[in-house]
Order: structure tokens, then C-alpha cells, then sequence
């Protein structure tokens, strides 16, 4: 049995800092030291403790680097690589005049496997080894996914995006292909490997309440998988929904009416909430994911961030590949942390680390596997180089103690700071 032993400085939490003091949750060691068995970690500790207890491990030295676990990535649209980036537009105009397009190409399914490699070689060069990936309508573009997952042993979540409204014709399905489609790619895939299974409305605008209904009776059905999907993003975005569905209290109540609301729920962006809709997603135990890029790129507005962490919403952090601008979850966290201060907060460091991990993987029911720095996690494991650039080594150097030595990394930091990924105890 092999032992790989890790040295270098390790930051892990023993709760969560939106509802402790950060200082009560956190536990920085500079000497510090993971051991790896069979895929899990074994045990943080000290250095000179673990190296006597384990002479036979495989030792390597990361020096000074910090090791976290791997970022989760909570919301992103793998088929949206190759238009990240794309000018000019707000969330409706975006989606049909760059995302739609693109996510038809992938109904090739030789295009859809070149472009979940690249989604995760990229993702995986960032330190991000977990995410939760919208596909496309078509099933072949989920099974291309996940086989490059399993083909880089990763942990992720993913689903068959519906649609059988407000789409081009080549991305619609009906309520019924929804169903039996997702069905079957559930049964595939669900528990298969790494691999975990996310029935995926895209949104309200694009499913007919039939289809809603169909994907919520699913769900009833496959109870385990999770349910992803967008929330109250844009204004226009949010009075279109209220004319499609003029019965419904609120958006939240669209999904709710038809089954789609439950702790196992995955909400992207949730920016423009009713307090009536916080206080239901706080009460079923859903989650919401914060993907602030895209809320500055495609220009939704400022999530709530201390709000929905008071009413105890679950909290999840996220690129939102296309509609967000950066892989890195460095630069996610950095666009989180002035987003707040344009509310007039500043989370601490502490917090925008936990939701890059564990805050993200208890989103995706993952809590403890993934995300997490303890002994039983899966060895899915990020080397961040806390002076990778000039820029960020000079604030280093004049920091005075831990948090301010790693801020510069999560306010400057790229794939430049990831040293290294361990992906399932094996070094990428
Ligand atoms: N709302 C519905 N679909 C999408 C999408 O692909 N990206 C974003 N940002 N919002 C959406
Ligand atoms: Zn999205």
C-alpha cells in the first residue's frame, strides 16, 4: 500500500465561518503535513510528528506552498469554453447569440469529447479537481463529460441541460425526452465511478410548465441525485418568467409548483430574491451559488452574500463558465470579495476559502468527501505557491501573519499560484 506524505503549510476547517468565528473554525499550520492512502487523505498533522510515524512514506516537500484542498466549482457550463469571453451582451441577448450556438456544435459527439477535455485540463490547471457542469440537451455531450472525468479520475457533477422552449430548434427537447433522457443517463451514470447526477432544468424561461413537472417527478423519483438550476439572475430575466408563469408567487415558486425545490436543490446567481423566496430556500435546506464574475461580466447585479449567509441559506461559490470570465477560483473569490465590498462588507479570507471548498462541495451534498482538508476526504488536493508572481511575493513578504500572506494570492492569483493538483491520491 502506498503512502505519499505531503509537506508544506495546510489550512483546514473544523466548521463553517459565515456561523462561527473564523477564528474559531480554522486551523493554519505552517509545519504541516497530509498523509495519503488508497485515494483518502489519512491524516493532517505536523511534519516531524508525521514523518516519524510514517518512515516508509513516500515524502514530498512543497516547502513553504500551501496545501488546500482542490477547488469546487459549484455552477459552470462546460460546453460555454470556447465562447468565454464573448462581448457586448446582457443574459437573454448572450444566451442567443453566443451560448446557444455554441452548445449546438456539441450534438457532435466528437466536438462535445474535445471540448469536456479541454473544460477539465483547464479547470484542473486552476486547482479546481470537483465541479457541478451543466451539458448540453443533447445525452451524448453528458457522456462525453463524464468519461473525461473518469478518464482523469475526477469527482464531478453534471446533467443533461433541458430545454423544449425559447431555444433554437437543434437544443429543444420535449417534456417527455426530458424525462426518459435524464432518466437513463441517471441510471448510467449516477453513483457510477466519481461521477454524481444533477437533473438540470436550465431555467424557467426555457421549459414549458410540463416539462418542469416531468424533470420535478424524476427527481421524486431518483431522490439521491441533485437538482441544478438558475435563479432570479437578471431583472429582465425575472419579469420574463413572471409573465410566462403568471400563476406562480415568485420565480422560486415556478420550480416549487412543480416539484424542483428541495435540499438537494442547487440554485445559480439567486441575486434579485423576494425575502419570501430566501426564507423558503433557507427552510427546505436548499443552496444558492454565487458566481460573481459572470454577475459583473453579463452585468446581473450584487449577490447577497452576509444576507443569505444570516438566513441560512447554503452557500456555494462558482465560475459560471461562459458567463463568467476567469477558471480560476482565485479570481472567483477575488470578484466575491469586491462584490461584497460594493455592499459594504469585506469577507474575510477565511470565508471566501471555505466557500471555494467546503462551502461549494456541502452545496453538491459533498460535504466531507470533497473540499474538505481531514482525515476520510478524498485526496483531491490544490498546491497553491503563495508568491507566484513578483507582485503578489512583494505583499507576501510584507505580510504580518497568515491571512494577510495569503490574500495576495486570492486577490492577484491565477494558474499561476497552483504548483500542483493531486487528483484521487495521484499527482496530476
Ligand atoms: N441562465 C440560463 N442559462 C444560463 C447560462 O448558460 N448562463 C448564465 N449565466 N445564466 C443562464
Ligand atoms: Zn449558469
Amino acid at each position: 500500500m502506498t503512502l505519499n506524505l505531503l509537506l508544506g503549510q495546510t489550512l483546514s476547517f473544523s466548521g463553517d465561518p459565515f456561523k462561527q468565528p473564523w477564528q474559531d473554525v480554522t486551523q493554519h499550520r505552517r509545519d504541516g503535513a497530509v498523509l495519503l492512502e488508497n485515494g483518502h487523505i489519512q491524516k493532517v498533522g505536523d511534519r516531524t510528528a508525521l514523518r516519524a510515524e510514517h518512515p516508509q512514506a513516500n515524502v514530498t516537500d512543497y516547502g513553504e506552498d500551501l496545501i488546500v484542498p482542490g477547488f469546487v466549482d459549484a455552477h459552470v457550463h462546460y460546453p460555454q469554453t470556447a465562447i468565454i469571453a464573448s462581448w457586448g451582451k446582457r443574459l437573454i441577448d448572450w444566451l442567443n447569440t453566443y451560448t446557444f450556438p455554441e452548445e449546438m456544435r456539441l450534438a457532435n459527439p466528437i466536438y462535445a469529447a474535445e471540448i469536456a477535455g479541454r473544460y477539465l485540463d483547464i479547470a484542473l490547471s486552476h486547482g479546481t479537481t470537483t465541479m457541478a457542469s451543466y451539458c448540453t440537451t443533447a445525452p451524448t455531450s453528458v457522456s462525453a463529460y463524464f468519461e473525461a472525468a473518469a478518464q482523469r479520475g475526477m469527482r464531478v457533477v453534471g446533467g443533461k441541460t433541458c430545454m423544449d422552449r425559447n431555444a433554437p430548434e437543434g437544443l429543444i427537447d420535449s417534456a417527455h425526452r426530458a424525462y426518459d433522457e435524464s432518466k437513463e443517463l441517471i441510471d448510467t451514470w449516477h453513483g457510477t465511478g466519481r461521477a454524481v447526477y444533477a437533473i438540470t432544468p436550465r431555467f424557467s424561461p426555457t421549459s414549458t410548465p410540463e416539462q418542469l413537472h416531468a424533470l420535478g417527478a424524476l427527481w421524486a423519483e431518483r431522490p439521491k441525485c441533485l437538482m441544478q438550476t438558475h435563479l432570479s439572475e437578471q431583472t429582465e430575466e425575472i419579469a420574463w418568467v413572471r409573465s410566462l408563469f403568471p400563476n406562480a408567487r415568485d420565480y422560486l415558486d415556478t420550480y416549487a409548483q412543480h416539484g424542483l425545490l428541495g435540499e438537494r436543490g442547487v440554485y445559480g446567481h439567486a441575486i434579485h430574491l423576494e425575502p419570501r423566496e430566501i426564507d423558503q430556500l433557507a427552510e427546505v435546506g436548499a443552496s444558492v451559488v454565487h458566481c460573481p464574475t459572470s454577475n459583473m461580466f453579463i452585468g446581473s447585479g450584487l449577490f447577497d452574500l452576509m444576507g443569505l449567509a444570516k438566513a441560512k441559506v447554503g452557500l456555494g461559490l462558482a465560475s459560471d463558465i461562459g458567463g463568467g470570465s476567469n477558471f480560476s477560483m482565485l479570481r472567483t473569490m477575488a470578484a466575491a470579495y469586491e462584490v461584497a465590498q460594493l455592499r459594504g462588507v469585506a469577507p474575510h479570507p477565511a470565508q471566501l476559502m471555505w466557500l471555494a471548498s467546503e462551502g461549494s462541495a456541502k452545496t453538491l451534498h459533498l460535504k466531507g468527501k470533497v473540499g474538505h482538508l481531514g482525515t476520510g476526504a478524498e485526496a483531491d488536493l490544490c498546491i497553491l505557491n503563495l508568491s507566484s508572481t513578483q507582485a503578489i511575493d512583494q505583499r507576501r513578504r510584507n505580510a504580518n501573519d497568515f491571512w494577510e500572506a495569503i490574500f495576495p494570492t486570492i486577490m492577484m492569483g491565477d494558474d499561476r499560484a497552483v504548483r500542483q493538483v493531486w487528483v484521487g491520491g495521484e499527482p496530476i
